[in-house]
């Protein structure tokens, strides 16, 4: 499978978030990524379920859209429902912010969304094996949460290949995201390592091109 674009809307212009997140589809984005900030698991605050219905009014339209939810909130088993039924497709939760991590994918599932374990870049990789069997996908963060516009953590790579290999040795099918410092010059670097969806923000709604040349750069790349 050729590896997907995701552009968090973090780095989008509030002003115009609705035009903008059409400007990602028609440049042929199929992953929309919302991240959830609430100011205690990471220091930066940024919106709950209301931001959805407007998100989910595009992805309908385009038919292929899939909402991907980052929630960087402790306790997330509270938001759950909420983002489930404002119409996410894969809610992510964090190993580090719930201590029942199992739970909450259950809860995730049941809900009929899809099931995800977004992990720090100094979270231990083992900590995912035990629910892997349980998992949709998996976030890989290669920036320290709470902020777009950071510099990719180089070792993530590494993290991916061993995320890979864990995955084809357990004939288990999560999908490997990555998360944090994307840009053009390192994304066919973090593809060939296995990763499946590259989440962007400052290099998709940043810089001085428009929305749709940076991702139809990202897609040339990644079709390379
Ligand atoms: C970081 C967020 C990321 C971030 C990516 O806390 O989870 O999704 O917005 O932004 P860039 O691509 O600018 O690193
Ligand atoms: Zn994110």
């Amino acid at each position: 499978m050729t590896a997907k674009i995701a552009p968090s809307i973090l780095s989008a212009d509030f002003g115009q978030l609705a035009d903008q997140v059409q400007q990602c589809v028609d440049a042929g984005a199929e992953y929309i990524h919302i991240d959830v900030m609430d100011g205690h698991f990471v220091p930066n605050l940024t919106f709950g379920p209301i931001v959805m219905p407007a998100l989910r009014k595009i992805a309908d339209a385009a038919e292929n859209v899939t909402l991907d939810v980052h929630l960087m909130t402790e306790n997330p088993e509270q938001l759950v429902p909420m983002f489930a039924a404002a119409g996410a497709d894969i809610i992510s939760v964090h190993v580090e912010a719930t201590k029942h991590l199992h739970r909450a994918l259950q809860q995730i599932r049941e809900l009929g969304v899809k099931a995800g374990v977004a992990m720090n870049p100094a979270t231990p990789m083992m900590a995912l094996v035990p629910v892997l069997t349980i998992t949709d996908y998996v976030l890989l963060m290669s920036v320290n949460p709470g902020f777009g516009g950071q510099a990719y953590i180089p070792e993530t790579t590494g993290r991916i290949r061993a995320l890979r290999q864990i995955l084809q040795s357990s004939n288990l099918k999560a999908l490997i995201g990555v998360d944090g410092g994307v840009k053009h010059h390192n994304i066919a670097e973090i593809a060939a390592a296995g990763a499946d969806v590259l989440v962007a923000g400052s290099a998709v709604f940043g810089g001085d091109n428009s929305i749709a040349e940076n991702i139809e750069k990202f897609n040339t790349i990644l079709a390379g």
